[in-house]
């Protein structure tokens, strides 16, 4: 009996310890509950709602994690299935400077967050998957957000990449894997801190009127997965794997669960 009870515990301790892939977004039509008005509250600071920035103004489109998007200068479509960024440009313009010094200027950027507030923990997860379809020659550059939930203020990027260091727009399904160790550094060569992660943010899509495609969007956790070899993905497939991992975690509670009640029982 001991020895059941060991294994059963150490079982359980390894089901709990991974952490699945979980879908940001298959752009499946949208819900009532997934738009949300702003002004974002953040620790009782109530942000400004901006009317001309940002995917449909203070009423903002929510992911399936309750995060949004946003953008600058990329004109935003959201359809079942898909949503489409077309680069658009503002060439005097270079938003909030401090937070990425030495970069080139910021023409456009588009932004999702993984929960409403500015501050997420990516710890648990490996790596940010996006399936996608852009034209050969076109590239855009991806960064990590700084939150600093002391100030309530945004600190500086991570290093850029360019989406085509990873993968090169053919024209056809394609996925972007990026991997978080990739972006473990800022721009000014300290740490990045994964625990307080505002955004990921595609900087610099290009060329100016470029249509950007994406179908599917998926947080990489550390149980490993056929997402992590790449290779485009299915809707379809991207619908089962939110049930999947919402599923799973509640029979893995329920599991690990009735195994503490079996231990007592016996
Ligand atoms: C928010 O925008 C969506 C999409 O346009 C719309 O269906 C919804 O009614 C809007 N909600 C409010 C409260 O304006
Ligand atoms: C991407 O970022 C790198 C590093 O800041 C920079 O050298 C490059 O010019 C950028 N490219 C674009 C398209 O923004």
């Amino acid at each position: 009996m001991h020895l059941l009870t060991t294994a059963i515990i150490t079982a359980a301790a390894a089901a709990a310890a991974c952490q699945p892939d979980v879908l940001v977004d298959d752009f499946r039509a949208r819900t009532p509950d997934m738009y949300r008005q702003q002004p974002l509250v953040v620790n009782g600071v109530a942000t400004g709602c901006e009317t001309n920035t940002g995917f449909n103004g203070c009423n903002k489109t929510l992911n399936l994690l309750g995060g949004d998007f946003g953008d600058s200068y990329v004109a935003e479509v959201l359809s079942i299935g898909k949503l489409e960024l077309t680069a658009g440009s503002d060439e005097s313009s270079n938003w909030e400077t401090a937070s990425h010094p030495g970069t080139v200027a910021t023409q456009n950027y588009w932004f999702t967050k993984f929960n409403w507030i500015n501050d997420f923990d990516l710890t648990p997860y490996t790596g940010f998957a996006v399936d996608f379809i852009a034209p050969e020659g076109s590239d855009f550059n991806i960064t990590l957000t700084q939150w600093l939930p002391a100030t309530n203020t945004r600190g500086i990027d991570s290093q850029y990449r360019l989406l085509s260091s990873y993968v090169k727009p053919n024209g056809n399904a394609q996925t972007l894997l990026m991997k978080f160790t990739d972006f473990a550094k800022n721009l000014n060569g300290d740490a990045f801190d994964m625990k307080h992660l505002k955004d990921v943010t595609f900087v610099n899509f290009g060329p100016l009127g470029t249509k950007f495609t994406f179908t599917k969007m998926t947080l990489i956790g550390d149980c490993g997965s056929s997402t992590t070899s790449g290779g485009a993905s299915t809707t379809g497939s991207g619908a089962a794997a939110t049930t999947t991992a919402k599923g799973s975690s509640a029979v893995g509670l329920t599991g690990v669960w009735a195994l503490f009640s079996a231990i007592l029982f016996v």
